[in-house]
Formats: structure tokens, sequence, C-alpha cells
């Protein structure tokens, strides 16, 4: 079987490798612009266009990564680009759950615990003890109960705050409150003090993350973005910790990436930044994982993470 590599940034020949290792029968290669030989499967991250139009040979592309919108985003520009019959299939986990847990755990606490304002009083020189946030109405809101969002609520759960999550379809998960579709949406969010984000991004989803959104919220709330900038309104966040509905935001993600040196969300002191890091793709777990999937679609079985090109996740 002939295999298609491409990921920008990415150490190809240490990939390549290890899909050596554990397909030894394939016949691997990265793509280059001009590549239109053959291919069964493509292994991809970000690809270009030319990479995948007019592919009718492809059986799969594997995305490695858990979003997918980067992919649909040239079906949508450019209307047949994708190869008609060839499924689509995200990472699963594959060790991102735990570190997306790590980093909004994190995020949770420094808020909870008010080490945020603690580090201000630090800058200052100053000594002051803070009133605790009450736990019982610190209640975290986690938009998307899928491998990551479940993960999430799961393990912020442990820390005795109340957890609520949202999803489409209905999902019923071990002391957490759930909600599901647009109708409950309002309900969802009523009281939350902590909203993370973690829908993946779609033509349902974009700018969910609004000043609508951040009205029903419990006074002085905060946001923890790690899904998509796409999600997110930027001037609804600015307005809403000038107002004070929203306390503070951590965003791993951002409309453009690199976020541009003079994007106002640098100045913004209650905004915490990181670059895209909530949730690394890494290559051990996702080369095991892609590699057994396609062991048993070369089998003639089928595999989990196919998308649904419909709903767009
Ligand atoms: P997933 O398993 O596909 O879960 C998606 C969840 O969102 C599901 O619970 C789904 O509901 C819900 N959902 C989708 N559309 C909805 C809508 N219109 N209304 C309400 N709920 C909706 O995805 P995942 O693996 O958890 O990953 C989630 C996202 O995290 C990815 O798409 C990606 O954008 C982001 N991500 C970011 C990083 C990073 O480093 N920052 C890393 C990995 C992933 P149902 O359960 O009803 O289907
Ligand atoms: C990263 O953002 C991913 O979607 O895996």
């Amino acid at each position: 079987m002939k295999i298609l590599f491409y990921m920008p940034h990415a150490d190809a020949a240490a990939w390549l490798n290890d899909f050596a290792r554990a397909l030894p029968e394939a016949d691997l290669r990265e793509w280059q612009p001009g590549d239109t030989a053959p291919a069964d499967f493509a292994v991809v991250w970000r690809p270009p266009r030319e990479m995948l139009a007019g592919r009718d040979d492809l059986r799969a592309i594997f995305n490695l990564g858990a979003g997918v919108d980067a992919i649909l985003a040239l079906e949508h520009a450019q209307p047949g680009t994708l190869p008609r019959n060839a499924q689509l299939i995200r990472l699963e986990d594959t060790g991102m759950a735990p570190q997306m847990a790590e980093y909004v755990a994190h995020a949770v606490l420094r808020y909870l615990r008010r080490f945020d304002e603690y580090q201000t009083l630090q800058n200052e020189r100053r000594w002051q003890v803070l009133e605790p946030h009450p736990r019982e109405t610190f209640t975290v809101g986690v938009l998307g109960l899928g491998v990551l969002g479940t993960h999430v609520a799961q393990a912020v759960a442990a820390f005795g705050v109340p957890v609520r999550g949202y999803s489409r379809s209905p999902r019923q998960i071990d002391g957490i409150q759930t909600f599901a579709g647009e109708a409950q949406f309002d309900a969802f969010l009523d009281g939350v003090k902590v909203l993370v984000n973690l829908l993946p991004h779609t033509p349902d989803t974009g700018d969910v993350l609004n000043a609508r959104t951040f009205a029903r919220l419990a006074r002085g709330a905060y946001l923890i973005n790690v899904a998509r900038g796409g999600h997110l309104v930027e001037q609804d966040l600015l307005d809403a910790l000038a107002s004070g509905q929203l306390t503070a935001a951590t965003l791993d993600v951002f409309r453009e990436e690199p976020l541009p040196p003079d994007h106002p969300f640098w100045r913004e002191p209650r905004i915490t930044i990181t670059p895209h890091v909530s949730a690394l793709t890494l290559r051990a777990e996702s080369v095991a994982q892609v590699a057994q999937k396609i062991t048993a679609l070369a089998r003639g079985d089928t595999v989990g993470g196919v998308v649904n090109m419909e709903r767009g996740y």
C-alpha cells in the first residue's frame, strides 16, 4: 500500500521512520509539490489544496490532529477538492486528552485560588490575603463533551467544583450535569463561572463565544478557549473584560496564528496567552493509532474517528 505524508514544521524523517516500523510493508513518502503519483492513504496536517485535489485513488485521509476544520475549509473554499470516496479520519485522544486536562485544570485552579491576582500583588510587593472564591458556586461549564471535553470535565470535577457539560446530542457522564442542543444552551450557560470551550469549529459553532454568551455567565466569569480562534468574537471579549462581566481569559487559540505582535490581546493583562500548545500531537501515540487503523481498513474493517462531513466534525 502507498502512503503519502505531509506535516509542515515536523521532523518528517522521524515520522516516516516510525511509520515504516509500524507498517513495514507500506511504501511511504513525504508529499512534495507536484507529486501526483498514486496513493492509497494520506496522513496529513493542514495540507495544501493541491496535495488532495483530484486524488480519487485515496481510500482515507488521516488528520494528524483532533480538529478537521482546516481540511474541511479546503472543501468549503472550493467544493470538490476532497477525494469523493476517501474517509476523513481524525486523531482520537492519542495522548491529547491528559494534556488538555492538565492545561484546563491548571487554568481553573489558578482562577479558583486567585493565583493570577496573587501574581499581580507579588509584582507590586504587596502582602495581602484575598477572600477565597466559594467552591460550591465556582461552576465550570465545558462546551463540547467529545473525546477531550469529557476527559476535561471529569478531571476538573475531581477538584470538587460543580461541572456542567454541553453537547449536540444528550450525554450521560457521572458527576457532570449535562445539557444538549440549542434548546438547553441558555440553561447550560446560566450562572457558569468558568466557561471552557472544547467544541469543534464548524458552521454551527463559529463565533459561539460572543457578547450574548458572556452575558448569561455569572458576573465576573472566566473564559478558557482551547478549541479554535474562530469560536471567539474578539472585540466581545475585550468589551466583556472592560465591563467586568468577565474577569479574565486564558486563550490557546486565535483567529490568526501566530497572534500578530500588534494584536490588542498582547496588551491586556487579564488575558493569558499560549501558542496553541494545550494538547500537542504526540508522534508515537499518533503513529500507533493511524497505523492500526490503516491495517484495519486494509483488512476491510471499520474504524473509529471517521468525520461526519455533514456535521463537520
Ligand atoms: P469530538 O470528540 O468530536 O467532540 C466534539 C464535541 O462537541 C461533541 O460532544 C459534540 O457533540 C460537540 N458539538 C459539536 N457541534 C456541536 C454543536 N453545534 N452544539 C453542541 N455541541 C456540539 O472532538 P474532540 O476530540 O473532543 O476535540 C474538540 C476540539 O478541540 C477539536 O475539534 C479541536 O478544534 C480542538 N483541539 C484543540 C487543541 C489545541 O491544542 N488547542 C488540541 C486538540 C483539539 P456530540 O457529542 O453530540 O457529537
Ligand atoms: C489541534 O489543534 C488539534 O486539533 O489536534
